[in-house]
């Protein structure tokens, strides 16, 4: 086969404050990965969809269906990521993988279109926003914001040339073999990676950036969910 889409969603959503992790609270009666699989599932280029699940997942099974495959990822991102990649190489021998996060319920047709059709002629590529807001780099790790008066304010490295940043989404796409190979080379030295493409740039290879719209974003916190619910409507009008 030729293209097959990764969404791993093995992750527990700490930052959400809920019980539930957050590719299963649900918009519109779905859940954030069912609205993910719907998309590629739809997309006539994608032959298959592969799901990345926590092995303690009981409800993933219900996504199982012709083309959608569930298997169970890892630890980090990464290892989900590698389980699926794997599973697309031996298993679908698809050409290409689009490795899509479950936490981004605004994927449409058109920015999968546009990806596969930029990025075809490549080694990779992935979506991205570019940067409008000034971007600062800070010096140590960024603090969460508390109550406490006594805590020490962050502060500011250096002011980033904004004409140079994107803010990578997803997919990303890579010719399936190499995503392999990178993931299993990062993975192999620990090296911190949080996106596909970083992998792949380790790699020396050279990564298209495609531009993405905002609602493709990544839900995280707790205020995220109504936002996302509106793009959704937005779409299904
Ligand atoms: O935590 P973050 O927002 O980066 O997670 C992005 C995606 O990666 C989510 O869909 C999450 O479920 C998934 N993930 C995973 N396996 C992990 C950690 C995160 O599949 N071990």
């Amino acid at each position: 086969s030729r293209y097959t889409a990764i969404i791993p969603a093995a992750g527990i959503g700490r930052r959400m404050q809920s019980d539930i992790p957050k590719q299963y609270l649900t918009i519109a009666g779905k859940t954030l990965l069912e609205h993910c699989v719907n998309v590629f599932l739809c997309h006539p280029l994608i032959d298959h969809v592969v799901v990345v699940v926590h092995p303690n997942d009981a409800e993933a099974a219900r996504l199982l269906s012709k083309d959608v495959h569930v298997i169970t990822g890892g630890a980090q991102r990464a290892d989900s990521v590698l389980a699926g990649v794997q599973y697309a190489q031996e298993t679908l021998r698809s050409e290409w993988v689009l490795v899509h996060d479950a936490a981004r319920p605004g994927i449409n047709m058109a920015l999968i279109d546009n990806l596969i059709a930029t990025v075809k002629g490549t080694e990779g590529g992935i979506l991205a926003l570019p940067a409008v807001d000034t971007v600062k780099g800070a010096s140590r790790k960024t603090q969460c914001a508390t109550d406490d008066s006594d805590a020490v304010p962050t502060t500011i490295d250096k002011t980033l040339n904004r004409e140079t940043i994107w803010l990578a989404q997803t997919p990303q796409m890579f010719k399936t073999a190499a995503l392999q190979q990178a993931l299993e080379y990062a993975l192999s030295k620990k090296l911190q990676i949080t996106d596909e493409a970083s992998a792949m740039e380790l790699m020396g290879v050279e990564v298209c950036l495609v531009e993405g719209t905002a609602e493709n974003f990544k839900v995280t916190k707790p205020a995220d969910l109504a936002l996302a619910g509106f793009y959704i409507s937005q779409k299904n009008n």
